[in-house]
Parts: structure tokens; C-alpha cells; sequence
């Protein structure tokens, strides 16, 4: 889809301590598209994944340089609060936290922290979050049980519902299928897909396969540097630039 991009990068570096860890990134994420991005280890995925909402500015001796542009403003502008900045640009991880709660506790609890909300309203949200999370339809007659008690792949799939009850524009995940199975993978690939009606989608697939099924766009990252950019059906079987092709092919990697 064309338009205004949700999300530009103008030259985007960033080092930890004097080592670079992006290079000069130039980069436009869109919304209502997933954007893959993928590549070796150490290349700088997760840094360029937390710059998007500012988890970067926790690490210590980190250093940016360039802009983010989040619909047209900077994400670094004094009047940002990096709070509010966070709900609008959420995140799922590898490892699934869910907190020592209920499965409603959990996906509540975002909310709650913020305006008052009544409880049907709550109702609703946990039941919407967790259908567009594709996870309602194996929880709704157990909302109250412990989430630690559900399986690595449900828990992954609460995750993901938690930070939609939020609300966000932006979807950022970093490898979230990486510890589960085909099955459970098969399951948040498709409730990414219908997600992004609605949002922005960055992931950081966790391998190459994941990125061609999901991936309406791609940008493969080596050793900090932004070496291919484009539809991920481009990509993945007419990459441009010889490493990607090595990359792709496992010719390296
Ligand atoms: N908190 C940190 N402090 C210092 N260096 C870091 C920190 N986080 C990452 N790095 C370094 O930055 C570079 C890029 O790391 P990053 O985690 O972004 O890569 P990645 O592509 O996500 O790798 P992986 O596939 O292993 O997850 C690496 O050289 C890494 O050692
Ligand atoms: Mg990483």
C-alpha cells in the first residue's frame, strides 16, 4: 500500500560504546504491511527493532544518531513522552513473560494502568485482544487460571494480545516464534497477517522461511548495514545485491 510511511528512518547509527551497531540506515515502514527484517546474528536487528520505540535509550553507553519519524514527528522530540510513545509502539519478545496473573489479569493490566475503565468495557477488550490474538477460542472458559499455566505457544500468543490491548499503531516483535512449534508459529503467523488490517507489523522472523511467508516487505541487515530493501516476494526470488542472494540461499549465515 502506498502513501505516507508510519515510520522513517533518516540516517539512522547507532554504537555502543564506540562500536557500531547500525550504519546509516534509510528505511520507510508502512502501515497495514508486514516488514521483515532479517539477517545474520549480530547485525543488528533487535538494536534497530528498539530504537522504534526507544527501548535503545536504556542502554547504557548507547548512542543514536539520525532521525525516527513516527507519522511525520520525531520520536526523540522533547514533547514526546517515551510512555506514551510505548502504547503506540508496542513490543513482543522471544521468551513469552507473562506476568504471575490471571490470562484477563494479563491482558488488562496495560490498561488499567491507565484511565479508569469500567468492567464490561475490560470485558470486551480482553475478548477482542485475545481473538486478535487467534488465542480466544482455547481461553475464554479459563480466563481466570494462572497464565503460567498455558503452553509456550499460548503464552507467546497472550503476549501478543496484551500488547494489542493497548491499542498500538505499531507492532514491533522480535523473533516470537523462536521457541515454539510449527504449529503454534502457524497460529501467531496467521493472527499477524490479519493484524496488519489495522497496524503497522515489524518482525524479526526467526529464520529466513518465516520471513518469506510473512514479509510484504524485507530489508536484510549485515554487520549493521542496510544491504537490501523491497517486496519481500522481490527479496526472496530476485535479490539485487549478491550477499542477500548468498544469505537467502544459506550460503552463509
Ligand atoms: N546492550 C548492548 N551493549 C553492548 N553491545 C550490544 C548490546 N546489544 C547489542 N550489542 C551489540 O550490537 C551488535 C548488534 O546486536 P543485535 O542484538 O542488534 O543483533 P541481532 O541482529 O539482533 O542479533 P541476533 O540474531 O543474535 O539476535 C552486536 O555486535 C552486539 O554484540
Ligand atoms: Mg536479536
Amino acid at each position: 500500500m502506498s502513501g505516507e510511511a508510519k515510520l522513517v528512518l533518516n540516517d539512522v547509527s547507532f554504537y555502543y560504546g564506540d562500536q557500531p551497531a547500525l550504519k546509516r540506515i534509510n528505511l520507510r515502514i508502512y502501515a497495514n504491511e508486514i516488514l521483515a527484517i532479517f539477517g545474520p546474528a549480530m547485525s543488528g536487528k533487535s538494536t534497530l527493532l528498539r530504537i522504534l520505540n526507544r527501548l535503545s535509550d536504556l542502554a547504557t553507553e548507547g548512542r543514536l544518531e539520525g532521525e525516527v519519524l513516527l507519522d511525520g514527528k520525531s520520536i526523540h522530540d522533547p514533547d514526546v513522552s517515551v510512555t506514551q510513545l510505548r502504547t503506540r509502539v508496542g513490543i513482543v519478545f522471544a521468551v513469552p513473560v507473562p506476568l504471575p496473573l490471571s490470562i484477563w489479569e494479563n491482558v488488562t493490566y496495560g490498561p488499567l494502568l491507565g484511565a479508569g475503565r469500567n468492567r464490561s468495557d475490560l470485558d470486551e477488550l480482553v475478548e477482542a485482544s485475545l481473538k486478535a490474538a487467534a488465542l480466544w477460542e482455547e481461553v475464554k472458559d479459563r480466563l481466570n487460571e494462572p497464565a503460567t499455566a498455558l503452553s509456550g505457544g499460548q503464552q507467546q500468543r497472550l503476549c501478543l494480545a496484551r500488547v494489542l490491548a493497548l491499542e498500538p499503531e505499531v507492532i514491533l516483535l522480535d523473533e516470537p516464534c523462536s521457541g515454539l512449534d510449527p504449529i503454534s508459529t502457524m497460529k501467531v503467523e496467521e493472527a499477524l497477517v490479519a493484524l496488519k488490517e489495522k497496524h503497522c507489523i515489524v518482525i524479526v522472523p526467526h529464520n529466513v522461511q518465516q520471513a518469506s511467508r510473512i514479509g510484504d516487505k524485507a530489508a536484510f541487515l549485515l554487520m549493521g548495514e542496510l544491504v537490501e530493501y523491497g517486496a519481500g516476494e522481490q527479496i526472496f526470488t530476485r535479490p539485487q545485491d549478491p550477499r542477500t542472494d548468498d544469505y537467502i540461499t544459506g550460503r552463509f549465515g
